[in-house]
């Protein structure tokens, strides 16, 4: 939908809304993309990629939960050097910005794959460093400030495209890596990736995910999400996206009022389909009209006047 009230310029991306699609279970092939957008959304971040490709984990990889999905799949990816083929396709049939999500086992991976992406036209990046489960990448990168710093300088040094950094609940101060983050160059900072959790079979006495431990996304992770978006707008300037649990636009406007600038969308799509993102928008504007703004980025961080 278009409505003057719900553009955002989000470190230099336009937006004809704040609502994008989350790096997640979907995310590789341009088709699923165009139908992301044909759904409303005003942006779309692709499943995370690396420099090779990956099988990622054994079946079970998801498991629905009270509120919520559980899932490890291990970052399975062709690898950037056949991914590069879908950004090139998603290039000629997106009419939003295309953000491509990467990971890597080292800074010179991170910057490698971000400059692949970057060149073939990916119009911002948006770093996993919260991944949290997979060992030696995400989490175990952005739980520790200093070597995240060094993955976002390097980045930054080889690519001339916004870098986003998607930032992991898994640690005791979200605001502490969130300067880092700003500090070492960060155009935005996404909050949050999934929160580490386990689901067991009580027939087969068994841990149910291949991986036994997974990450936590959908509505039962919504208060923390919002929490840290919280935390991060009392500690920095940075634009905030806010991600965790977002299925309507009550949702997304409590992310705006605790400190977002846009918000990403994932697990709600497994129920309400790809439509959310424009029924999300609708009930924004609806929202900013009948409380006299002209724009979302009004009511952005509103809940911190007291
Ligand atoms: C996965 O591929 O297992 C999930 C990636 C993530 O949580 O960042």
């Amino acid at each position: 939908m278009k409505s003057n009230r719900l553009t955002v310029n989000l470190a230099g991306l336009k937006l004809a809304n704040p609502t994008m699609l989350a790096s997640g279970i979907l995310g590789y092939s341009a088709e699923t993309l165009e139908g992301i957008v044909a759904g409303g959304a005003g942006a779309v971040i692709t499943k995370s990629v690396g420099l090779k490709p990956r099988a990622g984990y054994a079946n079970p990889t998801v498991v629905q939960v009270d509120c919520g999905l559980i899932n490890a799949m291990g970052l399975p990816n062709p690898g950037i050097d056949e991914f590069v083929k879908e950004i090139r396709q998603a290039k000629k049939v997106l009419n939003v910005p295309l953000v491509v999500s990467v990971y890597g086992f080292s800074e010179e991976e991170y910057a490698a794959v971000s400059k692949k992406a970057a060149d073939t036209g990916a119009d911002a990046l948006e770093l996993n460093v919260s991944c949290p489960h997979v060992k030696e990448t995400g989490s175990e990168i952005g739980q520790k400030p200093e070597t995240l710093s060094k993955v976002i300088k390097k980045v930054k040094a080889a690519v001339d495209k916004p870098v986003f950094v998607k930032l992991s609940p898994n640690v005791t101060s979200i605001a502490d890596i969130a300067e880092a983050a700003a500090k070492a160059g960060a155009d935005a900072l996404t909050a949050i990736n999934t929160v580490k959790a386990m689901a067991i079979d009580p027939e087969t006495s068994m841990p149910i995910l291949g991986n036994k431990l997974g990450g936590l996304s959908g509505s039962a992770i919504k208060p923390i999400a919002v929490r840290c978006v919280y935390d991060i707008y009392e500690r920095v300037k940075v634009p905030i996206i806010g991600c965790g649990g977002i299925a309507n636009w009550r949702d997304a406007v409590e992310f705006f009022l605790a400190g977002a600038s846009a918000v990403q969308i994932g697990t709600a799509i497994a129920t309400k389909g790809s439509s959310v993102f424009r029924a999300v928008s609708r009930g924004i504007d609806a929202y900013l009209k009948r409380k006299g703004f002209k724009n979302v980025g009004e009511i952005v961080g509103l809940s911190h006047r007291c």
